[in-house]
């Protein structure tokens, strides 16, 4: 219930308005986002790469409304990419993009230029892109994209839900050589003809959804903070023989750092998303509807000013 409220919190413009204007919220959102601009970008990547992390850079911004929104989030990863090439860490690091925020909503064709566009550039810095996967209604138009992207540059990654039902069936037909697959739970507000809604429910078709990706052929990359789901990873890759180099960890940028280098220093890849920029609302809500603790911890922070 909460959770549905602060989602729906989430995509209201008058609430991002209000939460916008308390300055403590800077606060709040330093913990999950550790800054605005490339060069903060750039600077948690190299911090987080010196510590044995890697990175996928996310350039907030989602439901892009306009032409020269949508041209400039591209622009910005291009020039990310030039940075990171320029630093000499993408092979430690690459960037996940959300379709909508290249224009999805409003020109199928425009969001596909510009993810291709990112895609050519990523490849020729000798890094990758994963497409973020939005809300249910865009699943069929976003796994088209990669498809068709991956047709000229075949380590164009895909994430999919657990909580969608679609989704064991969905990582069947992705499993295939060559693939990069993130699975994660799901992070929107979807009706119950179309995704689970028990936590239990969710967590079962993870694991599904796990033994299905790690048993085939493609790069699994395992994307949760949940400690039980972590431990089904680590018993799933020595059960198909997996070696750590063939799937990886991902977290999120300030959630379980300690487990992000305890995996690490157990030999496995971990991957911390990393997201950076000024539209931060949309996530942090997010962020804030998965875990009620953290909410407490917003509430608190109002509090003490
Ligand atoms: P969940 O939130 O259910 O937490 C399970 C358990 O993990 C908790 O009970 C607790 O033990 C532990 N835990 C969680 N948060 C913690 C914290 N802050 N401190 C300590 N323990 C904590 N979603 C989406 O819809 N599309 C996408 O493209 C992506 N991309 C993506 C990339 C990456 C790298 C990650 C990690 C996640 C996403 N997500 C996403 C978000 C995802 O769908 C999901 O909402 C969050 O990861 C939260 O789900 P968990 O699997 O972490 O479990």
């Amino acid at each position: 219930m909460l959770r549905t409220v602060i989602l729906a919190a989430a995509r209201s413009s008058r609430v991002e308005r209000l939460v916008q204007t308390v300055p403590v919220s800077r606060d709040v959102v330093r913990r999950f986002v550790p800054g605005v601009s490339t060069d903060d970008a750039l600077r948690a990547t190299r911090e987080l790469v010196a510590e044995g992390l890697k990175v996928t850079l996310d350039y907030l911004g989602e439901d892009t409304q306009t032409a020269e929104q949508a041209a400039a989030t591209k622009d910005e990863y291009l020039r990310l990419l030039k940075s990171l090439a320029d630093a000499g860490v993408t092979a430690a690091a690459e960037v996940s993009v959300k379709l909508s925020a290249l224009g999805q909503r409003f020109d199928e064709d425009l969001a596909y230029e510009y993810a291709h566009a990112i895609c050519e550039v990523a490849a020729s810095s000798g890094t990758t892109v994963t497409l973020d996967m939005e809300d249910a209604a865009t699943t069929d138009l976003t796994l088209d994209t990669v498809d068709r992207l991956r047709r000229d540059f075949p380590t164009a990654g895909a994430v999919l839900q657990a909580y969608l039902r679609r989704t064991e069936g969905d990582c069947r037909e992705l499993a295939v050589p060559g693939s990069r697959i993130r699975l994660c739970k799901g992070a929107y507000s979807e009706p119950e003809s179309v995704a689970f809604q028990s936590t239990v429910e969710v967590d079962k078709s993870y694991v599904r959804c796990l033994n299905i990706l790690m048993s085939g052929p493609g790069y699994p990359m395992i994307a949760t903070h949940d400690p039980r789901l972590i431990a089904i990873g680590e018993d799933r890759a020595k059960w198909f023989d997996r070696s750590p180099e063939d799937f990886e960890f991902q977290m999120l940028y300030g959630i379980r750092p300690e487990e992000q280098h305890r995996l690490a220093a157990a030999g496995y890849q971990v991957r911390v998303y990393v997201p950076y920029g000024e539209q931060w609302y949309g996530y942090l809500m997010r962020r804030l509807a998965e875990r009620p603790r953290n909410l407490a911890f917003f509430a608190r922070s109002l509090a003490s000013r």
